[in-house]
């Protein structure tokens, strides 16, 4: 469910010379990275995402920047600004989402839990809802 997806504090370590914040595999970040990828040089106006998983967990920084995340878990919609690289959005399996308002600059860092698949990806929203509607297990 939308719901479970949280914003996460990550350990932030602080000095006079900045910051530094660390993600480890299975103590800050409940699942094993995968793959590790980042969205950058996005065009004002634009909007990402628009799909779904049907397994993919996913923690989300803005390590740049801001932007928007809508989440959708066929049910109940959430929206979720980001501009703190400092937390990260937990994506759970199953939700529908959709970002936008990027700012300039902004970079959107996305740590996975998989590598790559195309068969994970829920493209068409009508076939997502469907999914969801069938998979009384996560309701
Ligand atoms: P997609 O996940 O649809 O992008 P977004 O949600 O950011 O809008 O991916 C866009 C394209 O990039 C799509 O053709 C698949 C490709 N792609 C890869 O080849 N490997 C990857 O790890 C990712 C995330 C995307």
């Amino acid at each position: 469910k939308v719901d479970d997806c949280e914003i996460v504090s990550l350990p932030k370590i602080h000095n006079n010379a900045g910051n530094i914040t660390v993600i480890e595999n299975n103590i800050t970040i409940p699942f094993d990275v995968k793959r590790v990828y980042y969205l950058y040089d996005v065009p004002m106006g634009s909007e990402r995402g628009g799909h779904g998983h049907y397994e993919l967990q996913q923690y989300i920084v803005a390590l740049s920047g801001s932007f928007t995340f809508v989440l959708d878990d066929g049910i109940c919609k959430k929206e979720v600004f980001l501009n703190d690289p400092s937390k990260a959005l937990h994506i759970r399996p199953g939700i529908w989402r959709e970002i936008k308002n990027f700012s300039s600059g902004s970079i959107c860092l996305v740590l996975a839990s998989a590598m790559y698949s195309e068969e994970d990806y829920l493209r068409d929203y009508n076939e997502f809802l469907n999914y969801r509607k069938d998979d009384t297990s996560t309701f």
